[in-house]
């Protein structure tokens, strides 16, 4: 059976681990792009994860490269391409630079890989997203945003942190824009099915949500050059291998919606069914009002941004 093919456009921080968690998965070969400038960076990267495999024992190719050609007929291209948060900075100051560079990357994907299933990484994410759909004209189901994984995942690692219970056994999940409006479901969230509610006192849970809201600033900050990479690349990993494997897996990722969560036309953190046809369901269920008007109030948020992008 031929190898799957993942190539990861932008070799940067989070590009690297995205290699070297797609390897030791064994999802694919893995083709890791940049722009000539870093190509001695991505071709360097490849040969340490290729001098790794002894070790891991994965048995597929890492090959850095600047050449497009070299993404042909990938099945999941993940596009890290851009530049990440500085202290101070929202996800929305960078919407200037990585548009320019999301427009590019959209027109070579169209022309190289045609029938990737094609993960966005880069911010301001819901837009980059939008961007990315707009320009590249792929079929819904085969575009998505990773936000709302990682978003869930640090409510989940918070709620594991307070608690002291196993990671493992915490559910929750947020919905919405991937930044600082964006939605904790805390009335949903459980550990092994008990309601958080019971475990965490009101107050601590709404330090907890606000803490997840800002998680990626407060990582940034500490950086002080740069963004989270490791929790981005694990969640944009576990995304592929559910597309590749079918495995169906539910999760929050910013899907196109068509009037799910009464959102027409922008892509935005929902429940999604993602397995061999790409974004096979967006899962719509009831919101209270209050979590209504906040998902609103994130999309309002979106929309502005989009707006910006002229597109
Ligand atoms: N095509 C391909 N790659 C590009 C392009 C382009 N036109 N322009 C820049 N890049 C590459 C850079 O050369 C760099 O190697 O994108 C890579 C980005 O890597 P980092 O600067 O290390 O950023 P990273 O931490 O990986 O974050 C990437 O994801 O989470 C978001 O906000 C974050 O937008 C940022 C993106």
């Amino acid at each position: 059976m031929a190898k799957n093919k993942i190539s990861l456009i932008g070799g940067g921080q989070i590009g690297g681990n995205l290699a070297l968690l797609a390897a030791q998965k064994e999802l694919g070969d893995v083709i890791i792009f940049d722009i000539p400038k870093a190509e001695g960076m991505v071709k360097g990267k490849a040969l340490d994860l290729m001098q790794l495999r002894p070790h891991d024992g994965y048995d597929v190719t890492i090959t850095g490269s600047s050449d497009y050609k070299d993404i042909a007929d990938s099945d999941v291209i993940i596009i890290t391409a851009g530049i990440p948060r500085k202290p101070g900075m929202d996800r929305e100051d960078l919407l200037g630079i990585n548009l320019g560079i999301m427009k590019d990357v959209a027109e070579n994907v169209k022309k190289h890989a045609p029938n990737a299933f094609v993960i966005v990484i880069s911010n301001p994410l819901d837009a980059m997203v939008y961007a990315f759909h707009k320009v590249s004209g792929f079929a819904k189901n085969k575009v998505v945003g990773m936000a709302g994984a990682l978003d869930s995942g640090r409510f989940r690692a918070f709620i594991a942190m307070e608690t002291g219970f196993s990671v493992q056994d915490v559910t929750c999940m947020v919905l919405g824009g991937h930044g600082d409006t964006m939605v904790p479901i805390t009335r949903l969230a459980t550990v092994g099915g008990v309601p958080v509610t019971a475990l965490i006192s009101s107050e601590r849970l709404k330090a907890i949500e606000d803490r997840t809201r800002v998680a990626g600033g407060e990582i940034v900050k500490l950086f002080g050059n740069g963004s989270a990479f490791y929790a981005p690349a694990q969640s944009a990993i576990e995304m592929a291998e559910s597309y590749l494997r079918d495995k169906k897996r539910v999760i929050p990722c910013a899907s196109l919606c068509e009037g799910e969560f009464g959102v027409e036309g922008y892509f935005i953190g929902v429940p999604s069914v993602i397995g061999a046809g790409g974004v096979e369901k967006v899962l719509e269920f009831d919101l209270t009002s209050e979590e209504q008007a906040e998902l609103n109030n994130t999309l309002e948020a979106v929309e502005k941004t989009i707006g910006e992008t002229g597109l």
